[in-house]
């Protein structure tokens, strides 16, 4: 159980409330944002401040400035498209600086219920290097901090971590909602207890497997890492990804499944491709079977529907990374077979962030999973059992 304060837990009525949003979204080359839901999962925290009489004040990194101001990742678009979505007026403070004169002007000013939104904290150098004086000055903004920064709490950067040492914190209903659901599964899931995991490479997802290996029933791996797990039962493998130093690590993980008793599930077949792009010759072959000039691109149709068999056993089911190369629609059948199947299940399903969430929502069936991760880096950082410091920061109840 989490021991945190959240944000029922502090006084909000005429207080400005400093609230750490991961904001951090898609946008086109135009600057459109592409996909709001990290927005959308902000409201509730938000809302709940107005509703309290609070005056909200936000901030958010964007993208990866380097401690600069760059017009490409200015806040600005969220403010709008933030505005539309509570229905009410955004004050965005255009100041490359994030904090100074126009951001204490604009908090004075506010009313009760009134919302402000600070400039992307990575224009400064201090906010990835956690300093103290950066993360003082955005505390002397406010009277309370509130972290609803799930995607960010893997990071220890000075809007997240730093200025928790200088305000009475608490953490919102997103990061509540994520550790909750996430929590459970981890520590106390209805069985049997699957994972899927995917991804190109298996030294992206050691500590996740192994930390995995110790609490689930079955195992499903696919994506390019399966490669590496087929070369360590002997299959040859063409010319798919392998990352050869991980070979024998990747035979270890297949043994420690064993002697627990977990049942790790590889494909049986799967798609080969000449080169690496949508458009060339392809085909399914059995594992068996991969053409010494060929790379496996995706899991096979004997696969997805075993995966499927195996999904709809499960209790809790946790997926983290794509079973192929979802962006080329050739090889994405795999990835939205798995998808489906998890949208059938009647269990708890889980959705990691990043790709595994934009395969869902590719396939249009984002509501139909108990829970799909704000969280990247931060929900895999989860399932690794390893302690995220945007949270650990927080208040104790
Ligand atoms: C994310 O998208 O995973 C978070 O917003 C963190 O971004 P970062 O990887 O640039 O720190």
């Amino acid at each position: 159980m989490l021991n945190k304060k959240t944000i029922e837990d502090i006084k909000i009525d005429g207080k400005k409330v400093l609230v750490r949003c991961d904001f951090n979204v898609p946008m086109d080359d135009a600057g459109n944002i592409t996909d709001d839901r990290r927005i959308q999962s902000a409201l509730p925290t938000i809302e709940y401040i107005i509703k309290n009489n609070g005056k909200v004040i936000l901030m958010s990194h964007l993208g990866r400035p380097k401690g600069e101001a760059k017009k490409e990742f200015s806040l600005e678009p969220v403010a709008k498209r933030l505005a539309n979505l509570l229905n009410r007026e955004v004050i965005f403070v255009d100041n490359d600086n994030v904090t100074g004169e126009d951001a204490n002007k604009a908090v004075d000013d506010m009313e009760k219920g009134e919302v402000v939104l600070l400039q992307n904290t990575r224009f400064r150098k201090g906010e990835k290097k956690n300093a103290k004086e950066f993360a003082k000055e955005l505390a002397e903004l406010a009277d309370v901090f509130v972290n609803d920064a799930f995607g960010t709490a893997h990071r220890a950067h000075a809007s997240n971590v730093g200025v928790a040492e200088f305000l009475p914190s608490a953490i919102g209903y997103l990061i509540k909602k994520e550790i909750d659901v996430m929590g459970k599964a981890m520590s106390n899931p209805e069985r049997p207890f699957m994972a899927i995991l995917g991804g190109a490479k298996v030294s992206d997802k050691i500590d996740v497997i192994e930390n995995l290996i110790e609490k689930v029933d079955t195992l499903l791996i696919g994506g390019g890492m399966m490669f590496t797990f087929l070369k360590a039962k002997g299959y040859e493998i063409g010319n798919s990804l392998i990352e050869d130093d991980k070979v024998n690590l990747a035979k270890e993980l297949i043994d420690k499944a064993n002697k627990k008793g977990v049942e790790l599930l590889l494909p049986t077949d799967v798609v080969v491709a000449k080169e690496f792009k949508n458009d060339t010759e392809y085909k399914t072959v059995s594992i068996d079977n991969i053409p010494k000039d060929m790379m496996g691109l995706d899991i096979g149709k004997k696969t997805s529907d075993a995966f499927g068999d195996e999904i709809l056993k499960g209790k809790t089911i946790i997926w983290n990374g794509p079973m192929g190369v979802f962006e080329m629609e050739n090889f994405a059948k795999g990835t939205e077979s798995v998808a489906k199947s998890m949208a059938k299940s009647e269990g708890t399903t889980i959705i990691g962030g990043g790709d595994s969430a934009s395969a869902v929502d590719k396939v249009g069936l984002s509501d139909k999973m108990t829970h799909i991760s704000t969280g990247g880096g931060a929900s895999l950082e989860f399932f690794e059992g390893k302690v995220l410091p945007g949270i650990d920061a927080i208040d104790n109840k």
